[in-house]
């Protein structure tokens, strides 16, 4: 393997918006922002404002039940309780019926989340909560959208993340948006910013541009002790914390600088899978009718493949030559939580379990070329060639034993 690609996240460039905080402020239309030192943390701001609304004994939030465990961290730094649901089949989304089945008189928060950056059904998840009387917050830390999209935020509370691997990134930092004027004022004001923060930062962002070119990402990933691609339970530590005036001007910067990226690569990714749709493999996002570049930009490109096997294949061959393959979450959210912290739950999550077996998610950044893609199409139609062999082999074996 010569070099590797990262499965996600974008360089950050490091130029500064002469007029940060005023182009801060117009950037979102409507909606006011209100940043911190991460999402989880933008994410727990939403959270606490939705448990202080409903003073209800034991509050809880819904959330789903695959996704990254920093849901969990946000919800017991609010403290709230989280309750999981289900993604409904073959889709990112929400199950529509066990979300109704688990609100209750101490709910006070449903979050949707852009699993990929696929918009969540907003404006029906929202009639949900508003019928509730709880809060819907849209959880949009891996999806950050092209001015077209910003129409489509429908959440009380949108949430953003600029964290490593995030479309348009910081290494770190996140942000509420609210466009009502009460709930906005209700969030915890940021006690300043960790000053550690503030001189670190240009250090990191120069050697993770450096890190993240696939021929020395290829190092980082050959170090186990970086543990790169894993999933963890993190608890949200501190109070609450915004980010430094150096740093919002670096993320205004990036923020401009992403209003006109380009969706090439996801057509080019979309054509690939197209090609696959016959031979069991599900292109997600145009399953959730986004077709090619037609509506936005998505963090990652998923793929369900037809099998677990087919799947560990894929996974095992993109990441032997090109890298920026991922199996994303390793297991559905209890599974990943340490047994003293989780949620209430119902029993089982079949799809859920589904998503974390049979998924890929290919990268989408500036590091991926056609030649990269048409590699990553050889390989998937390889590995499916392989696996129809095993069959017909055993389908042999079986006719040869019975005649
Ligand atoms: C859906 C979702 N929400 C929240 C977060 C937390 O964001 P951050 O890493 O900025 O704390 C993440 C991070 O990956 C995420 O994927």
């Amino acid at each position: 393997m010569q070099y590797s690609l990262p499965p996600a996240g974008e360089r950050v460039i490091i130029r500064r918006h002469p007029s940060p905080d005023e182009y801060l402020r117009t950037l979102f239309g409507t909606r006011r922002p209100m940043f911190y030192k991460s999402g989880t943390m933008a994410l727990a701001a939403a959270l606490q404002v939705a448990r202080e609304r409903r003073a209800v004994a034991d509050p809880q939030a819904i959330i789903p039940a695959y996704g990254c465990p920093d849901l969990v961290s946000a919800a017991e730094y609010a403290g709230i309780r989280p309750v999981m649901v289900d993604l409904a089949e073959q889709r990112p989304w929400l199950d529509l019926a066990q979300v109704e089945r688990q609100i209750n008189d101490r709910t006070v928060a449903l979050v949707g989340v852009h699993l990929f950056g696929i918009p969540e059904r907003g404006a029906q998840l929202r009639r949900l909560a508003e019928a509730g009387d709880l809060l819907y917050i849209e959880d949009a830390a891996q999806s950050y959208p092209y001015a077209r999209q910003q129409r489509d935020w429908a959440g009380h509370f949108t949430v953003l993340s600029f964290g490593r691997g995030k479309p348009v990134t910081i290494l770190g930092g996140g942000a509420v948006l609210s466009e009502d004027a009460e709930l906005f004022a209700r969030l915890p004001i940021p006690d300043g910013y960790p000053l550690v923060e503030a001189w670190s930062r240009p250090l990191k962002w120069r050697s993770y541009n450096f890190l993240r070119a696939p021929a020395r990402y290829r190092w980082l990933r050959a170090m186990p002790f970086l543990r790169l691609g894993e999933t963890h339970y993190r608890p949200l530590r501190g109070d609450w914390s915004g980010i430094s005036p150096d740093a919002r001007a670096v993320l205004a910067g990036n923020l401009a600088n992403y209003q006109n990226a380009s969706l090439q690569r996801q057509q080019w990714l979309a054509e690939m899978a197209a090609q696959f749709q016959s031979r069991g493999v599900l292109d997600v996002a145009a399953a959730c009718g986004i077709m090619g570049a037609a509506l936005g930009a998505l963090s990652r490109y998923p793929l369900l493949l037809p099998s677990p096997q087919v799947r560990d294949a894929l996974l095992a061959r993109i990441n032997e030559t090109c890298g920026g393959g991922s199996p994303m979450y390793p297991a559905p959210l209890p599974e990943i939580l340490p047994p003293m912290v989780g949620g209430t739950t119902e029993a089982g999550f079949p799809h859920a379990t589904d998503w974390s077996r049979r998924l890929v998610t290919l990268p989408l950044h500036d590091g991926v070329t056609l030649d990269i893609v048409q590699h990553i199409g050889r390989l998937l139609a390889m590995v499916l060639d392989s696996d129809n062999s095993c069959i017909d082999d055993e389908y042999d074996g079986v006719r040869g034993r019975h005649g």
